[in-house]
């Protein structure tokens, strides 16, 4: 018997298959999937209904005290709670997606949502996608991934999805705004997107996702 919950952590950049691998991981070792990104756009959330100007660190650290976000699960999906009010609806604007990405520089917003990725990995085996999971979050994690793929591939599978949603799109800006989000989370003051020195770099560029899918369990010894 293990005296301490199974935890696998999974980071990279933006467009790397995280959730979609993350989530197909959890089902296939019956683990819990704990999607962090989702809890960054709920304070994101917040804060914009709230019309707090995002860059101005004091307002933000003062604002997010009224923000209590916990998660739930229904039929292995988490369901993130904000004060009590499902918000997973909202999550994936254009406008959320932008506004996350400075509000995670905040590093009040970091330390709250550290603590609540702690005690979550504490409590269950999971496997967490996000940032800076394997370097801050979980330190001692049992297996480390660093998820990547080039930028014009990843860049592709999102005209991919938008196309398929009937959204007009441009491939050059979708790889341009790519690489200026991988920009900013690389070179953030607090947490930057860094391999954790224990990670195993997984390259998805040329995969397809059964075979990362069974790298990652493989890695796992399972
Ligand atoms: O994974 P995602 O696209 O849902 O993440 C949304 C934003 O949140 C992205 O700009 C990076 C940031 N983020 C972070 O800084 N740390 C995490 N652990 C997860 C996400």
């Amino acid at each position: 018997m293990r005296d301490h919950s199974y935890n696998i952590a999974i980071d990279g950049p933006a467009g790397a298959g995280k959730s979609t691998i993350a989530r197909a991981v959890a089902a296939r070792m019956g683990l819990i999937y704990v999607d962090t990104g989702a809890m960054y756009r709920a304070i994101t959330l917040f804060l914009l209904r709230e019309g707090v100007d995002v860059t101005d660190a004091g307002a933000v650290e003062e604002k997010c005290r009224k923000a209590d976000v916990t998660i739930r699960y229904e039929n292995g999906e988490q369901v993130v709670l904000l004060n009590g009010e499902n918000v997973n609806p909202y999550l994936r604007t254009e406008e959320v997606s932008r506004t996350t990405s400075v509000v995670s520089t905040q590093k009040s917003v970091r330390e709250k949502l550290k603590e609540l990725q702690q005690k979550l990995a504490r409590e269950s085996d999971c496997i967490m996608d996000g940032r800076d999971i394997g370097t801050c979050v979980l330190p001692h994690a049992d297996v480390k991934i660093f998820l990547t793929a080039s930028s014009l591939v990843r860049a592709k599978r999102r005209y991919a999805e938008l196309t398929a949603r009937g959204e007009s799109c441009d491939l050059e800006q979708i790889q341009r705004d790519i690489e200026e989000r991988d920009y900013r989370d690389m070179h953030r003051e607090v947490s930057p997107l860094t391999q954790a020195e224990d990670a195993v770099l997984v390259d998805t560029s040329d995969m397809t996702v059964e075979q990362v899918i069974g790298r990652i369990v493989e890695l796992c010894g399972r």
